[in-house]
């Protein structure tokens, strides 16, 4: 019987954890994910920076270029605003152009990783330069300060 209650008990928890996870806040979810590939980006630049093996960045870099394709998805109508979202209207009122920095990002990134997978140290500190600009870029123009 005891047996019996607990496992109710296990029942309505586990019910209302995915009440919970229903609700997807995607203010919150692309900021978590800007989070990690800056995570990522801040690896990748200290290993060009030291001059270190290449080699194990083809991993961060294939998430960078992953995310760098979703981006322009996590940007749906009714979150322009809400939460502490930096994001600019200028992201629902010129959306090709958003859409193509996320792309350049996407390329220097995919770039990135099969450079990094071919040990080209070069090459990789030049795609590295060039993914960093597209941050800056669409920061400057679809991000507030
Ligand atoms: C196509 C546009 C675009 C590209 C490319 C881009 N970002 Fe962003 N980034 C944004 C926008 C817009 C926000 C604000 C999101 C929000 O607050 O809703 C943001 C937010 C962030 C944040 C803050 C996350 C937080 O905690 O709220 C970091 C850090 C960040 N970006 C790092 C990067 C780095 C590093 C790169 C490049 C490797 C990059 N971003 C590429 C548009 C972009």
């Amino acid at each position: 019987m005891t047996k019996r209650i607990a496992l109710c008990a296990v029942m309505l928890l586990a019910g209302l954890g995915v009440a919970q996870a229903d609700s997807l806040d995607p203010i919150a979810v692309r900021q978590a994910g800007f989070s990690l590939q800056n995570g990522d980006f801040a690896y990748i630049r200290s290993v060009v920076k030291d001059k270190g093996d290449v080699k194990p960045l083809e991993g961060p870099a294939k998430a960078i270029a992953m995310w760098t394709k979703v981006i322009p998805t996590l940007f749906p109508k009714g979150t322009e605003t809400g939460g502490n979202t930096r994001a600019l209207p200028e992201i629902w009122s010129d959306p090709a152009g958003f859409q193509k920095i996320a792309l350049a990002a996407n390329d220097a990134a995919t770039k990135l990783a099969t450079d990094a997978k071919a040990g080209n140290a070069e090459e990789v500190a030049a795609d590295a330069k060039l993914l960093g600009e597209q941050c800056g870029a669409c920061h400057k123009a679809y991000r507030t300060k």
